[in-house]
């Protein structure tokens, strides 16, 4: 275990377009094992940052290491996770451009670190980052929903429209990535909430055909806000009302 891992509490788990991301660049890039694979992370302050595509935005999210990313992220004391993902809507109330925390959510392919023992966690988000998210949201006036189930694919294609009819009567947002995070951080008791981008309807949800540069022009939309919302996190003390630890 690193020395100085108690200086991380928190952590952030961003998508696409790092590079539209200024701060990253006074960020330290760093190397750590785990018994998963090697993960690289970016160190700034007190927070992690760990991009799911990789440094080259070169991982699809099939391929994308989660274990391996979740288990690093404990081997480095953190606590609590802000995660950010990029979702389409599978209801027409839900637009474009508009941020959603999720309530809940369906994945019936969860990973696990559990393989050779059985434990059963119940899933759920970190109300106490939930809180944290809400009130960073209110303070930079940006509009959001605060409830919704997300559903789980695994991709990397999107979805006919024949899956999204079915899905849509039992999820609000369809995307690749987050609930296996969210199932491996509540296995390690860290803490994990998450913020969605609309980025596109999911197929046949609106008339116009769903296509890859929309989604991709959308997600470059919405990384300005996103970048004042990490901001935010990054000045937020989150054991302000517990003891520190030592
Ligand atoms: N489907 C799955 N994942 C996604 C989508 C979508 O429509 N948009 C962004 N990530």
């Amino acid at each position: 275990m690193p020395k100085n891992y108690r200086k991380f509490d928190k952590a952030i788990i961003i998508g696409w377009n790092l590079k539209e991301m200024d701060f990253l660049n006074q960020a330290k890039l760093i190397s750590l094992n785990t018994p998963y694979g090697k993960v690289k992370y970016f160190k700034l302050k007190d927070c992690i940052f760990i991009c799911r595509h990789g440094i080259k935005e070169n991982v699809p999210p099939h391929r994308i290491n989660y274990r391996a990313n979740i288990s690093a992220l404990q081997k480095l004391g953190v606590k609590y996770i802000f995660s950010f993902n990029s979702v389409g809507s599978l209801k027409k109330e839900i637009k474009i451009g508009e941020f959603l925390i999720p309530s809940d959510y369906i994945d019936f392919d969860p990973p696990t670190f559990y393989e050779k023992r059985a434990k059963f966690i119940i899933p759920e988000f970190s109300l106490k980052l939930k809180e944290e998210l809400i009130k960073i949201l209110k303070k930079l006036k940006i509009k959001f929903k605060n409830n919704g189930v997300y559903f789980q694919t695994k991709g990397p294609r999107l979805e006919t429209k024949a899956e999204i009819n079915l899905i849509k009567n039992f999820a609000d947002i369809v995307g690749m990535t987050m609930a296996k995070e969210a199932t491996l951080a509540k296995e390690l008791n860290l803490e994990y909430i998450s913020l969605c981008s609309v980025d596109n309807y999911a197929q046949g949800i609106i008339k116009r055909p769903l296509t890859q540069k929309e989604i991709k022009e959308n997600q470059k939309k919405s990384i300005k806000e996103i970048e004042k919302i990490i901001k935010e996190i990054l000045t937020e003390d989150l054991n302000k009302n517990k003891k520190r630890r030592k």
